[in-house]
């Protein structure tokens, strides 16, 4: 394997720094350059400085970025829910009754119409950026539909979190389904998930319901995330921070208790924005919990429900414009602060930053630097898609860029 030589970097955010900080200058080379090898950045730096290699592209004065880590989606489904939110937009609320449509298709789909699906919206990712992907299961709720659902979601996805506990299906006793999540169906999908996950919500699982489950995913051997404090004040965050879970995902209605035990514990609030917006939701409050000292990052929450969106930028772009946060404060919890969701934030395995040794997993903006992610809403600027040391094969964008 040969090395090669990435130039033409007008703003290489890095967000290598050891003290975590977005707006560290040490997050940021301009005029910069990388030498990949192996898959892996062999060195990065001034383009000045650059060594010698076998291969040289020239990315003629665009920036470049970790790939986006998108740590919340729920790919693996079939079936379409336009209706309701069309009927969302005319003023219907969210609930979370809605999710039975979607298993009721999802159960009825074959493993490969799954796959099939869940892979369209992995590459529409890819596409815009998106390097390192968790998905959910939670649309099938038996046995078998569970367990098909972990069997897709670990085919396309770098994670998958168990989420047998998004609502109790019909046609089945409260604490029938419990015993069969915390039991049967767990034991079947474990092999396949690093995390398990439960929906802490009005119309989902309560609070005692929702300890039960993370405990047994736990003594499982999978890592702990909640959904939590989404539509209202559900005591979820709070069961987080008292798990010591790896993420708390929504945070839509956070009390200053609520604020102060995520700003004390290692716990990530997992912002949704997209899936804010198209519940109508408040935004979650991300100036709060960064202030407050909390650590946060952003995901899709893709879903054919209350989030179906693929796009990150999309994300970054309304944390900036609608939620407060600067522009590098929004791409840091959408690559590194997200990393530190799935424990991929530090040492060789870590995702979301570029540094020596690292992953080379990377996008190119048709840009001069990330702020135009948020200056440009809107726009496509992803041109190019590094993941492992490869360049992406997608179609090249109209005015055919040539990198
Ligand atoms: O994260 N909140 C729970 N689950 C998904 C949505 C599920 C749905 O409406 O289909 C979410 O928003």
């Amino acid at each position: 394997m040969s090395t090669h030589l990435v130039t033409g970097i007008s703003e290489l955010t890095t967000q290598s720094s050891e003290e975590a900080r977005p707006e560290s200058a040490e997050n940021r080379v301009l005029d910069a350059a990388m030498i990949v090898e192996h898959g892996r950045i062999a060195w990065i730096g001034p383009a000045a400085n650059a060594p010698a290699a076998d291969q040289r592209t020239d990315l003629g004065g665009r920036a470049v970025l970790p790939g986006w880590v998108d740590t919340h989606t729920h790919l693996v489904f079939a079936g379409d829910r336009s209706a309701e939110f069309e009927a969302r937009m005319a003023g219907q609320p969210y609930s979370a009754g809605g999710i039975a449509t979607t298993v009721a298709a999802t159960r009825a789909a074959t493993e490969e119409q799954l796959v099939v699906n869940a892979l369209r919206l992995r590459l529409e990712a890819a596409r815009q950026g998106t390097t390192f992907l968790e998905t959910k299961t939670g649309y099938g709720l038996d046995l078998e539909s569970e367990t098909r659902s972990a069997v897709a979601a670990a085919a396309v996805a770098d994670v998958v979190s168990y989420l047998g506990a998004h609502v109790v299906p019909p046609g089945i006793d409260r604490r029938d389904y419990l015993d069969l999540v915390t039991g049967p169906m767990l034991a079947a999908v474990a092999p396949y998930a690093g995390f398990v996950d439960v929906f802490c919500e009005t119309g989902a699982f309560d609070v005692e319901e929702s300890r039960e489950v993370l405990l047994a995913g736990r003594a499982a051997g999978l890592g702990v995330r909640v959904h939590g404090n989404q539509l209202g004040h559900s005591g979820g965050v709070a069961l987080a921070v008292e798990l010591g879970a790896s993420s708390v995902d929504h945070c839509n209605h956070l009390s200053d208790a609520d604020v102060a035990a995520l700003a004390d514990s290692p716990t990530v609030a997992t912002l949704l924005p997209a899936c804010d917006l198209s519940t109508r939701q408040p935004l979650a409050p991300a100036r709060r919990l960064l202030d407050a000292g909390a650590s946060i990052a952003f995901a899709t929450n893709c879903n054919p429900g209350s989030s179906y969106t693929s796009s990150m930028a999309f994300c970054v772009a309304t944390a900036v414009l609608q939620m407060g946060l600067t522009v590098r404060e929004a791409v840091w919890a959408a690559t590194r602060g997200a990393a530190r969701t799935v424990g991929a934030e530090l040492g060789p395995g870590a995702v979301g930053s570029l540094r020596t040794g690292g992953h080379a997993s990377f996008q190119v903006l048709d840009a001069p630097s990330v702020s135009h992610l948020a200056y440009r809403p809107g726009v496509p600027l992803t041109v190019a898609v590094w993941k492992n040391g490869e360049r992406l094969g997608f179609a090249p964008p109209a005015g055919g860029l040539s990198l």
